[in-house]
C-alpha cells in the first residue's frame, strides 16, 4: 500500500529474456471508479519516461480518491472495496484484474482474462538493431524500438458495445473478428484528415476517444476508458473467437470481449461500473469533464461555405435569410478570407473592412466565425511565423530542426501546443489588438488540427517528430488537436477578460475536448447513407462526452439533390450543432435556391429548431451539470427495452422528444419503434400511439416523424424571429403531454445566454431544479 493506492510489481515468470518488472498501481475514486496504471519501473532506468497525457483528468476528480483501507487477501487475489455492492480483484497468477458484484460474485468488467496483456519496453539502440519503419517515401526512425501495449477487456452482461469515436459506423459496434465474421480491420483511433471517408468503415477519422460503453439487459451499462494519445486499434471479438483457447470464462455470464492495442504511452485505465447508462456517462464526465455551456446563439443555425467570397457575398447571403424569413445566427468564413492562408489576417481585396462587416451583421443580432488552422506559413514577413521561429515554438523534426510540412499555406510549421507557454502565446493572438479586424461578435473555427500535413505520412506529422519535453509525436498524436483547441478556446476567454463563453469549433478531438467547444464530423459526402450515418456518429460523440456535435448539413462533398438536402435539414434540426457547409467545388445551396416549395420546407425545419431552443438550451445545461448528452440513443432513456439497444435511426432529444430520421429517397412511409410503457404523441397532430410497438408512419416531404413522450413538458418559443437575439424576451410555450395518471414534468433553464454568471447561481438555480407539475 502506498499513499492510499495499491502498488505491485508485475513480473513475467515465463520470461527469461531481459524484460524488467513493470509497476502497477490501483486507485479507487468515489462513485465506483477504478483506475489502473501500468508503466515501466523507473528504478530500472528505462531510456526515457513514457508519455502520460497531462491536462485531461480533472483535478477535482483526483481529489475524489479514496484511501484504500478496506481490502482483503484471498489466496492469490487481493480484493478492494469499490462501491456499494462492488469490489475490484487483482489476481496475481495468472495476472488478471476485474470488477465484480459483492456477494453474487458476478463480474462486470475484466482486464487480461485472456492473457493478452503485452508491454514492449523501451530500449537503447545497439549496433545492428533495425527499428526503422518505412511507409511509402517516409521513414520512422523509432529511436526506442517498438513500444506497444495490448490487453483484453471483457464486458459482462453485455448485449452490445458502443463508443470509441470517430468512425463512420453504426452506433452498436459490430464485431471485427471471430468465427463467421467477415474479416475486418480493428477500429482504429488515429486522428487523420481522411479524404471522402466511407460509411461503414472502422477506419479512424479526425478524432479519438478511447472510451467504450457496454449495455445489456442483465448488468445494465459499464464503461472502460484508456487515457492514451498514441495510435490505438481495438478489436470487438465476436462470440466463439476464443473457442480454441484453454481459458473458459464464466460460461453462465454473457459477455463481449475486446482487444486493445496501442503504439506507445502507458496503461492508464478507468473502469466504470454504471450500472445505468446515465451513471456511466456521469462517471466518465467526472474524470474528463462535462461539456462547456454554449452561448445561446451557437445553438441556433449556422451558415457556412468554402467560401463566401467577399463582403458583398456576405451581405447578400445575410439579407436573403431575412428576405426569405429564415432565422440564422452565424455566418462563417473559410480559409479564402485570409491573406494567402496566413491566419489572423484578411484578404485585403475581398475583405477590406472586416470590422464594419461584423458590426453590420451584429446590428441584426448575428455573429461571424472565421477559420484559424494550426499550420503557420513559413513566410519571413508573417508576424506569427517570425515570433514562433524566434521563440522556438514549433514542433521539431527528428533531427531537431523546426518541422516543415505542406498544407493550405504551402510550406508550414506547427506550434507545439503541448507546451503551456506556447498555448498561452497562441491564446494571446486572439486579443483585439493582435487579431486586427476582429470584433467581439467574431468566433473561431479550428480545422486541420489532427494535424493535417499534405506531404506527411498518412497526411499527418511523422511519428518521430519531437514535442516539448522530448515527447515523440507518436506518443501525443491523438491529443495534438485537443491542445490546439484548448489554446484557441482560452484565447477567446482571455479576449473577453474571462467574461463570455468561447465558441470554437474543432475537427480533431480527444477526451476533454467537451470542455473547450464544439466538434463536427468533417468532410462527409452528399449521399443518403452519409445522412444516415451522421446520426450514430453524433450519438456516439454524445455518449463519449462531446454532446455539442454535428455534421455538415447537405454533405460537404458533392451536390445533394433537393430531397436529400431537405431531409438533411429536417434531421439535423434536432441534433446539437446545426450548420450547413459545402466544398468550394459544389453548387451554391443556400436554402432559397431550390424553388419556393423547398425553401418553405427548409425554412420550416430551421424554424422548428428555433422554437425548441429553450428545450435545447435546458438540455445543454443538463449536459454541463451532469455529462448526460443532449441527443441520446434510445437505450439511454429506455435501458430495459431491448428493442432499442441496436436502434440508431431514431434518437431522443432529452427525455421528451423522439426523432425518427428519414434516410431514403421518395419515402412514403417509415417504421418507427416507440419504446414501451409510454404513450407517444406525434408532434404535428397530437395523435397518441401506444409504446412497445413498431409503427408504420406515413411521411410527406414536409417533415420527419417526431413524438413527445407522455409525462413530459417541453418549453418552446413559438414566435418567428431572425435570430436568437430577437427571441430574448419572447414568451414561452409549454407543451404538456400527460401520463396515464394525469401528471407531467419538465425543466426550463434560463440565464443570460452568454456569460459565466450562471456559475455564481445567477439565473439557473431558481429554475433548474424546479419541477413544473400540472395535474388535470
Ligand atoms: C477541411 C474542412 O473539413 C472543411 O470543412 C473546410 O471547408 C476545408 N478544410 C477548407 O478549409
Amino acid at each position: 500500500m502506498d499513499d492510499g493506492d495499491l502498488t505491485a510489481k508485475l513480473i513475467n515468470p515465463d520470461d527469461n529474456s531481459a524484460s524488467n518488472p513493470l509497476i502497477l498501481s490501483l486507485t479507487v475514486y468515489q462513485n465506483g471508479i477504478l483506475r489502473m496504471k501500468i508503466d515501466e519501473d523507473p528504478s530500472h532506468n528505462p531510456p526515457k519516461k513514457r508519455f502520460q497525457v497531462p491536462d485531461v483528468i480533472l483535478p477535482e476528480f483526483e481529489s475524489t480518491k479514496l484511501w484504500l483501507q478496506r481490502y482483503s487477501i484471498d489466496g492469490d487475489s487481493f480484493i478492494v472495496y469499490l462501491f456499494d455492492g462492488y469490489e475490484a480483484v487483482v489476481r496475481s497468477d495468472p495476472f488478471e484484474v476485474f470488477v465484480r458484484e459483492q456477494g453474487s460474485g458476478k463480474r462486470v468488467l475484466s482486464f487480461n482474462s485472456h492473457g493478452l496483456f503485452d508491454f514492449e519496453q523501451l530500449r537503447v539502440k545497439n549496433e545492428g538493431d533495425d527499428w526503422e519503419e518505412r511507409f511509402r517515401s517516409h521513414t520512422d526512425s523509432r529511436p526506442y524500438g517498438p513500444q506497444s501495449i495490448s490487453f483484453d477487456i471483457s464486458f459482462y452482461g453485455a448485449d452490445f458495445v458502443y463508443g470509441i469515436p470517430e468512425h463512420a459506423t453504426s452506433l452498436s459496434l459490430k464485431p471485427t473478428n471471430g468465427p463467421g465474421i467477415e474479416e475486418s480491420e480493428p477500429y482504429r483511433l488515429f486522428n487523420l484528415d481522411v479524404f471522402e471517408y466511407l460509411h461503414e468503415s472502422p477506419f479512424g477519422l479526425y478524432g479519438s476517444i478511447p472510451f467504450m460503453l457496454s449495455h445489456g439487459k442483465s448488468h445494465g451499462t459499464s464503461g472502460f476508458f484508456w487515457l492514451n494519445a498514441a495510435e490505438m486499434q481495438i478489436d470487438v471479438l465476436g462470440s466463439g473467437w476464443d473457442a480454441e483457447s484453454s481459458i473458459v470464462l464464466h460460461p453462465d455470464q454473457k459477455r463481449i470481449d475486446t482487444l486493445w492495442m496501442t503504439e506507445a504511452g502507458i496503461v492508464d485505465a478507468f473502469f466504470f461500473i454504471g450500472p445505468k447508462p446515465k451513471d456511466v456517462v456521469k462517471q466518465y464526465a467526472s474524470v474528463t469533464g462535462t461539456s462547456a455551456l454554449p452561448q445561446l446563439f451557437s445553438t441556433g443555425y449556422h451558415q457556412c461555405r468554402w467560401n463566401y467570397r467577399d463582403e458583398e457575398d456576405v451581405k447578400n447571403v445575410d439579407s436573403k435569410f431575412d428576405e426569405h424569413d429564415i432565422p440564422y445566427d452565424v455566418l462563417w468564413l473559410d480559409i479564402e478570407h485570409t491573406d494567402g492562408k496566413r491566419y489572423f489576417t484578411w484578404d485585403k481585396v475581398s475583405f477590406p473592412n472586416p470590422e464594419e462587416m461584423q458590426k453590420d451583421l451584429a446590428s441584426r443580432g448575428r455573429r461571424m466565425v472565421t477559420i484559424v488552422d494550426p499550420h503557420i506559413k513559413r513566410d519571413d514577413n508573417y508576424r506569427i511565423h517570425k515570433e514562433a521561429t524566434k521563440n522556438g515554438y514549433y514542433v521539431k523534426d527528428a533531427s531537431g530542426k523546426d518541422y516543415d510540412g505542406w498544407c493550405w499555406s504551402g510550406s508550414s510549421s506547427y506550434p507545439d501546443m503541448l507546451n503551456p507557454e506556447i498555448r498561452s502565446w497562441w491564446a494571446d493572438k486572439f486579443a483585439y489588438t493582435e487579431y486586427i479586424g476582429s470584433t467581439s461578435s467574431l468566433y473561431i473555427w479550428n480545422d486541420m488540427n489532427e494535424p493535417s500535413v499534405f506531404n506527411g505520412p498518412e497526411v499527418t506529422m511523422p511519428r518521430d517528430a519531437l514535442h516539448y519535453g522530448n515527447i515523440e509525436h507518436r506518443e501525443l498524436h491523438n491529443a495534438y488537436g485537443y491542445y490546439y483547441h484548448m489554446a484557441t478556446s482560452e484565447g477567446l476567454l482571455k479576449r473577453e477578460g474571462g467574461k463570455d463563453r468561447p465558441f470554437v469549433l474543432s475537427r480533431a478531438f480527444f477526451p476533454g475536448t467537451q470542455r473547450y467547444g464544439t466538434v463536427w464530423t468533417g468532410d462527409n459526402t452528399a449521399e443518403w447513407e452519409q445522412l444516415r450515418v451522421s446520426v450514430p456518429m453524433i450519438l456516439t460523440l454524445g455518449l463519449t462526452g462531446i454532446t455539442f456535435a454535428g455534421a455538415d448539413v447537405g454533405g460537404f462533398f458533392g451536390n445533394p439533390d433537393t430531397e436529400l438536402l431537405v431531409r438533411w435539414y429536417q434531421v439535423a434540426a434536432y441534433l446539437p450543432f446545426f450548420r450547413g457547409h459545402a466544398h468550394h467545388d459544389t453548387k451554391r445551396r443556400e436554402p432559397w435556391l431550390f424553388g419556393e416549395h423547398n425553401t418553405e420546407l427548409m425554412r420550416d425545419a430551421i424554424r422548428v429548431r428555433y422554437t425548441f431552443l429553450p428545450y435545447f438550451y435546458t438540455l445543454f445545461r443538463e449536459a454541463n451539470v451532469t455529462g448526460v448528452p443532449v441527443a441520446r440513443p434510445l437505450w439511454m432513456e429506455f435501458p430495459y427495452d431491448e428493442a432499442t439497444f441496436n436502434n440508431d435511426e431514431a434518437f431522443m432529444v432529452g427525455n421528451g422528444l423522439l426523432v425518427q430520421g428519414v434516410y431514403t429517397q421518395h419515402a412514403k412511409d417509415v417504421t418507427v419503434y416507440l419504446p414501451r410503457d409510454h404513450t407517444w404523441y406525434e408532434l404535428k397532430t397530437g395523435t397518441a400511439y401506444k409504446g412497445g410497438k413498431t409503427q408504420k408512419m406515413e411521411v410527406t416531404d414536409a417533415d420527419i416523424p417526431v413524438f413527445q413522450r407522455s409525462g413530459t413538458i417541453i418549453p418552446r418559443k413559438d414566435r418567428f424571429r431572425r435570430s436568437t437575439v430577437q427571441m430574448e424576451n419572447d414568451p414561452y410555450t409549454l407543451v404538456i403531454a400527460l401520463d396515464a395518471s394525469g401528471a407531467a414534468e419538465g425543466e426550463l433553464y434560463i440565464d443570460d445566454g452568454k456569460s459565466y454568471e450562471f456559475k455564481q447561481g445567477h439565473g439557473d438555480c431558481e429554475v433548474f431544479d424546479q419541477i413544473l407539475e400540472i395535474r388535470e
